[in-house]
């Protein structure tokens, strides 16, 4: 058993690329490993989120977490601002961190660009509260995409740096943890390989959907004017609907639209809105937990003093030992 621990960025809906990529995993690795899933709010700080703003993307991630099947019962879910320690460990940690190391991380300079005006210390020093997550739990296991695989490299870095400063091997080296064959890609609706928030409007459904989004969404997704050559390949937008088919619709349906692509006589209306059925269909029941979930207030509030119990419990005997180790001694 080891100790997994994942970071979740506050803003931004479950979509159902997330769905069959990260949260299924974390699913099934509840029950494997001690498990540890945050919602970052401390670092959302570094882009200036308004009091509202903040609560309130806390609490959808929080709610949709809950939604799609993590038990709290079973792994430990909080959020990062209701385990104080950690803030701690982040300034311990500040002595070690470097300036040009900082500064060089590939993510402080795209943000540094992206906002010009608000280069805060915060965002310099993102790494090293990212560290603090990660070390605070002494995690070995970071589910992380490649965008966080410098952030993971520094944690190492700060957690080696401190063991060989004070001559001990306390923090174990956490690495990134790719889900390999278990992760199912799921493409965008506007033909790119990726379903993202990011990408756009339009290229995502979001397990909060409404059934008339869905419907408008899926309707709208890029296709071509068909097929002119019997059994030739399928472009990439087309490839796409396919695949987002393969995970919500039966295996019947699949088949009957590969037979009329191979045939050349694919309607995609026909397709799309097949599709946008069993996509609601899918979705549905995760939407109505959601509902449920999001106007339960006491329910959230159980469960998040709950993870912030179990978390500082880990978290107070890392800091304390992390004290006397840099020595640090009550009178
Ligand atoms: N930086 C991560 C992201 O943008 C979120 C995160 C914060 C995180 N702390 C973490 C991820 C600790 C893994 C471990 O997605």
């Amino acid at each position: 058993m080891e100790t997994v621990l994942s970071g979740i960025r506050s803003t931004g809906n479950l979509h159902l690329g997330n769905y069959f990529g990260a949260i299924k995993n974390f699913i099934k690795m509840q029950h494997e490993h001690r498990c540890y899933f945050f919602i970052a709010d401390y670092h959302s700080l570094t882009t200036h989120p308004t009091p509202e703003d903040l609560h309130q993307n806390v609490k959808q991630v929080l709610v949709e977490y809950l939604a799609a099947g993590i038990d709290p019962e079973v792994a430990t879910l909080y959020i990062q601002s209701d385990v104080p320690e950690v803030a701690e460990l982040y300034l311990l940690l500040n002595m070690n961190a470097y300036m040009g190391e900082l500064e060089r991380c590939t993510t402080f300079k795209d943000k540094a660009r992206k906002q010009s005006d608000n280069i805060n210390a915060g965002l310099l020093t993102y790494p090293v509260l990212m560290a603090a997550d990660i070390l605070i739990h002494r995690a070995t296991k970071v589910p992380v995409g490649k965008d966080q695989e410098q952030h993971l490299e520094m944690a190492r870095t700060f957690g080696k740096r401190f063991n060989r400063m004070y001559n001990n091997e306390y923090f174990p080296e956490p690495y990134a943890f790719n889900f390999g064959v278990d992760l199912i890609k799921i493409p965008g609706l506007d033909g790119s390989t990726k379903m993202g928030k990011s990408e756009g409007e339009g290229n995502a459904v979001f397990l909060a959907d409404d059934p008339k989004t869905i419907q408008k969404k899926i309707m709208r997704a890029v296709t071509d004017s068909g097929p002119t050559e019997k059994n030739q390949p399928k472009p990439q937008a087309i490839e796409n609907i396919f695949n987002i088919m393969q995970v919500v619709s039966t295996q019947d349906t699949l088949n009957y639209f590969e037979d009329k692509y191979n045939s050349c006589e694919i309607r995609y209306g026909d397709m799309k809105k097949q599709l946008a059925e069993d996509v609601i269909a899918f979705t549905a029941p995760l939407r109505e937990k959601i509902l449920e979930i999001g106007a339960d207030d006491v329910y959230l509030s159980k469960v998040a003093r709950m993870g912030a119990e179990k978390a500082r419990e880990s978290a107070a005997k890392t800091v304390k030992e992390v004290r006397e180790i840099i020595g640090f001694k009550p009178f």
